[in-house]
């Protein structure tokens, strides 16, 4: 199986130098600025993949190094290993994985060797791209190179022969709410890439079948993204892997598809009966064309569970591996089922009964299954649970922070964010350091005085709440000794969202005081006792308004055009109440929020499902809304532009007025990851679900 990796060795060396990081210096040009933007639950995450033998009680081992959030791992085949001129000359490592890490601030495919030995360094091959720890060697997959130098999410790759297959989101199909995700092939030592996805549709989930010859997908195909969220209705798509012809359909309504052998997918789905289940489907390959009409589709894991993200074991057709959600507990955990006797076999329960488990793989022999989980403190403690992430910004002049919390504004000198973290608010420097408490209470949508130096809005009470929600905007004084803070409006009418004048005078915000939610000024200094306007009226809600920096417009979002539907288009107004204009609407039905406009005032950045999912949900951890990414637009909604790339919930944007310092921010003191982070809600069993099913998808066979 050994490669002579003697003549390899050149064209490696080219692979590694054209793979040199061009990591745009950030300009620290004049105009260069940060948006600053919360992810739901990902500070938490701090995954690695990890694996357990099929057989006999052996110790759990971590593969992926502790460092970033590292998932959906894959175990290459010794003879696509055997190919690869990537690896250094030496004895066979203990093992091999493919998987997908945000380390470096954006998504890529990473290959790691483990080796019992540590490695000898040789000549040339000081390795550029390739990290060594005393015993692993990392090598960088994927190339901003391969994706036209653009930023993309990277998901669920497999190596097959040379070739990486795996999805990207780097392509703009040019539509609202349309995903990006389509599926690529990468020769790994030419570094050509070939999309193998049809224009126009979006594929999750590849898979490559045992002999290479075919991949499957999940695809929402011509139907489109329409908005769903816990299933996407996907159906399983299987073309030639080489360069996707021979597409075809071949089964109505599943997802996550994998290979037992050439002719066996086993894929999961939604059952009527409210269960997520593991399905098998059987068909033929005749001279190279596939049987569709041969497709047989079987139900395999039973009702009272719900069991997804199957991986079939290629070596060993009598099981599969399944994430579990059942009754009693919390915890979605990897199972093997036993197909033959159909009898599950716990893996991960016994090992760590309290953490969520996802997407298992197995090694080619079937010997061992991994999968990622949270890795909680590392052994000295420390959790580097980041406070500001640094992300790899597809906008020269803007750089990007993800910072763990939510609701980001910035004082008018750049100066300071204040932020929200349930249930409280805090103050610190844009660098990261000072964290400060500023309220103890449950509060959101902050925003800075323009003129009063270290005054703070917010709006204190529960989140998406109704019009009679108890929410009141107060203002906090954080250069206060005694934070003296003073409460502006006192009905209690879901008063929220104050965004202040540049001319310090006033506060626009949102409020439900009608019974709707609409937008009113009111005075800055003594709220709304110092005087009040009325600025939008109308049965449906208006909301999240900021004021332009020139004081010219104040934009917001609203779903006037379909009250209630959950659809959120934004516009804009004079403060005067002339004006009034559509600024942006995703697609017929979509969602666009959280705007805040530039320095300039010449564009606004956005949150929006314009992109659609960029992955299976289920794959995930809970994201309410998983098609939340960040945007730039003009300011007059043109030029929409992502800033974004992952399948977790972004939100709530804020732009400072300039550039923050570069490099992530871990939170003082450590802490420790709590790793406390949700399973989808959806899969939390109710008593009420039913349990029998008359549909025949869904029914055992
Ligand atoms: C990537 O991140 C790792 C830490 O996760 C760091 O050690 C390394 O220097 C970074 N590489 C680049 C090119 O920034
Ligand atoms: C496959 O797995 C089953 C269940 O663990 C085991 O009983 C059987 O011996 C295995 N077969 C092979 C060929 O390894
Ligand atoms: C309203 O404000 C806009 C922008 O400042 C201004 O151009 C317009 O003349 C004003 N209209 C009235 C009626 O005051």
């Amino acid at each position: 199986m050994k490669s002579s990796n003697h003549h390899h060795a050149l064209s490696c060396f080219l692979i590694l130098s054209s793979f040199l990081f061009s990591r745009a210096a950030s300009s620290g040009g004049a105009d260069a600025t940060s948006i600053v933007f919360a992810t739901l639950g990902r500070s938490s995450y701090n995954f690695d993949i990890y694996a357990l033998p099929t057989t006999g009680q052996s110790k759990e081992i971590r593969l992926s190094d502790g460092k970033s959030v590292n998932f959906n791992g894959f175990f290459p085949s010794p003879s696509s290993l055997s190919l690869l001129p990537l690896l250094p000359k030496r004895p066979d490592p203990t093992t091999h994985f493919v998987y997908i890490s945000e380390r470096n601030g954006s998504s890529n495919i990473y290959l790691d060797a483990l080796y019992d030995t540590p490695p000898i360094r040789t000549g040339s091959r000081s390795i550029l791209d390739v990290s060594t720890e005393s015993t692993r060697v990392q090598i960088l997959l994927t190339r901003d190179g391969q994706t036209n130098n653009r930023v993309s999410m990277k998901d669920k790759p497999s190596l097959v022969g040379q070739s990486l297959i795996y999805v990207s989101t780097h392509e703009d199909p040019g539509e609202p709410r349309a995903s990006w995700a389509a599926v690529y092939s990468t020769q790994l030592t030419t570094g050509s890439t070939r999309r193998l996805t049809p224009i126009g549709v979006a594929d999750f989930s590849p898979a490559v079948s045992p002999s290479g010859v075919w991949t499957a997908v999940a695809s929402l195909g011509e139907k489109g993204w329409e908005g769903e969220v816990q299933e996407l209705g996907t159906d399983i798509y299987v073309f030639l892997t080489r360069d996707g012809s021979n597409r075809v359909k071949i089964i109505e309504h599943g997802g996550w598809p994998s290979w037992a052998d050439d002719s066996t997918l086993y894929f999961h789905r939604r059952c009527e009966d409210g269960w997520w289940s593991v399905f098998k489907a059987s068909f033929n390959i005749k001279e190279g064309e596939l049987g569709v009409d041969s497709v047989v589709t079987q139900r395999v894991t039973p009702p009272g569970l719900h069991a997804f993200t199957p991986a079939a074991s290629t070596a060993n057709k009598s099981f599969i591996a399944v994430a579990t959600r059942r009754p009693g507990s919390d915890f979605r955990h990897i199972e093997l089922y036993d197909v033959v006797s159909s009898k599950f076999i716990d893996l991960t329960r016994p090992v760590s009964p309290n953490v969520h488990h996802f997407n298992p793989f197995f090694s080619p022999d079937s010997s061992w299954v991994g999968y990622h989980k949270c890795r909680g403190a590392s052994s000295d403690g420390k959790s580097a649970d980041l406070l500001l992430e640094n992300l790899q910004s597809p906008l020269p002049s803007i750089s990007l922070f993800r910072v763990d919390g939510s609701f980001p504004s910035f004082s008018p000198d750049g100066e300071r964010i204040a932020y929200v973290k349930f249930p409280g608010a805090y103050v610190m420097n844009s660098d990261g350091s000072g964290v400060r408490t500023i309220l103890t209470r449950t509060a959101f949508s902050t925003a800075w005085d323009w003129k009063r130096k270290g005054v703070v809005y917010t709006s204190v009470g529960p989140t998406f709440a109704s019009e009679s929600t108890k929410v009141d905007i107060i203002s906090i004084n954080v250069d206060d000794e005694d934070l003296s803070y003073k409460q502006l409006t006192h009905g209690g009418e879901n008063n929220a969202f104050p965004s202040p004048s540049p001319d310090g005078k006033w506060v626009v915000f949102r409020s439900g005081r009608t019974g709707h939610k609409n937008l009113y000024i009111m005075d800055a200094l003594n709220g709304e006792t110092g005087g009040l306007h009325r600025l939008t009226e109308g049965p449906w809600s208006d909301t999240m308004c900021n004021w332009s920096p020139d004081g010219e417009w104040i934009v917001f979002a609203s779903d006037r055009e379909d009250p209630g539907s959950g659809s959120f288009e934004l516009f804009k107004i004079h403060p005067n109440g002339t004006g009034l204009q559509k600024v942006i609407q995703s697609g017929l039905g979509g969602r666009t929020n959280h705007p805040w406009f530039s320095p300039d005032g010449k564009y606004i950045v956005i949150t929006s499902d314009y992109a659609g999912v960029s992955a299976e949900p289920i794959s995930n951890p809970h994201h309410y809304q998983p098609y939340g990414d960040i945007f730039v637009i003009k300011a007059d909604g043109s030029g929409i532009q992502r800033l974004t790339h992952n399948s977790y919930e972004d939100g709530t944007p804020a732009w400072s007025p300039k550039s923050m310092l570069s490099g992530n921010v871990e939170w003082p003191n450590g802490g420790g990851s709590k790793c406390s982070f949700d399973d989808c809600h959806w899969l939390n069993i109710r008593t009420n679900q039913r349990s029998s099913s008359s549909k025949r998808e869904c029914a055992q066979l």
